[in-house]
């Protein structure tokens, strides 16, 4: 009996303190185990007087029972425990602010791309790609500039050889799309673009370029300066004047270099039109006949306007920016507020 009394002293201190399943697991095979102390005490029994045994079987039996009611109180405290321990690290403070998703936009020359692409859509045009690494061919001789054509200085580029080079402008695909389809022919191509120019506020060697080609019968001057005026005005506000100033493209004949009244003073001058009244955003022309031959179209039958339009000046315009580099350093500060 006082073996049994020990015995249970010492388990019920030691499962109080236990904190894991770990250590009750071990304190039950250390009690109640096949080799445990409970069992070793019943072993012993059979020393004693047959008289005595039935009364040191019953608190045997009690013994165990005690053990059995402390193991399970004691399960059930550390599960209890383990169970608010587990809420509160799982806890989720639902008035704690949420964490700010920043979702980008469009980039402001992408933005310019897509405004003139949807006025040109609305019109009935297509869109149409070519290959920003172009060959001599389509960037110069197709287009009525063969080679030692002084224009060809004027668009110095990277050339990979002397058959490949980095595009100057979009207009090769103009030749690229007359060789493979027949009018009516209504496309716009906007595109990236190179030239071998040192960076300041107003130039970069890649730049962006809109190139519209029309050809069709019957098509004039009148159409160019029409299909001119109608963009102006829903790019630049309804009250914009166009003003074409005679020029030379070796692609187009006659040629003209196109100005929009300034749509910050309206034409009187200001800082961003240089005092001038108007700004030039593009270069236009009829479609040279040598450049329809070309490209196999008949130009006793066929005639066509073509333009093209830079998309960086266009938005320094737009967005009233005074420094080109600024839209290729990718400054959030900066990009964030188009
Ligand atoms: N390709 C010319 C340039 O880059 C612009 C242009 C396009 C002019 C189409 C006339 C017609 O300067």
């Amino acid at each position: 009996m006082l073996q049994l009394d020990v015995m249970l002293k010492n388990a019920e201190r030691e499962i109080l303190s236990a904190t894991d399943m770990k250590k009750i697991e071990e304190l039950k095979v250390q009690y109640l185990g096949k080799k445990g102390e409970l069992t070793q005490v019943l072993r012993g029994m059979s020393a004693l007087a047959p008289e005595d045994r039935p009364a040191a079987g019953k608190a045997a039996n009690d013994a165990r029972e005690k053990l059995n009611q402390l193991f399970s109180d004691a399960e059930k405290i550390i599960s209890d425990k383990a169970v608010k321990e587990r809420l509160y690290e799982e806890r989720l403070d639902v008035t704690v602010p949420g964490r700010k998703q920043d979702i980008g936009h469009t980039h402001p020359l992408t933005q310019v791309i897509r405004k003139i692409e949807n006025i040109f859509i609305g019109l009935g045009y297509q869109i149409a790609e070519g290959p920003e690494v172009e060959s001599v061919h389509y960037n110069f001789d197709q287009l009525n500039a063969p080679d030692n054509h002084p224009s060809r200085d004027e668009q110095d580029t990277f050339y990979f050889d002397a058959e490949k080079l980095l595009r100057t402008q979009t207009s090769p695909v103009q030749a690229r799309v007359m060789e493979n389809n027949a009018p009516p022919i209504r496309i716009i191509c906007p595109g990236r673009v190179y030239r071998a120019d040192e960076v300041d506020a107003t130039h970069s060697p890649i730049f962006h370029q809109i190139e519209a080609l029309v050809v069709d019968k019957d098509i004039t001057m009148g159409n160019l300066v029409a299909t001119l005026k109608l963009f102006a005005k829903e790019m630049f506000g309804e009250e914009t004047e166009v003003r074409l100033r005679p020029h030379y493209f070796p692609f187009t004949e006659p040629s003209a270099e196109v100005d929009v009244s300034c749509w910050v003073c309206k034409g009187k001058g200001c800082p961003v039109c240089k005092y001038e009244g108007f700004i030039e955003i593009l270069g236009a022309g009829m479609v040279h006949p040598n450049v329809l031959r070309n490209c196999g179209i008949d130009p006793d039958i066929y005639s066509g306007f073509a333009f093209g339009l830079g998309v960086e000046r266009t938005a320094m315009a737009v967005f009233g920016i005074n420094d080109l580099r600024l839209f290729y350093e990718n400054d959030a500060r900066f990009l964030s507020q188009f």
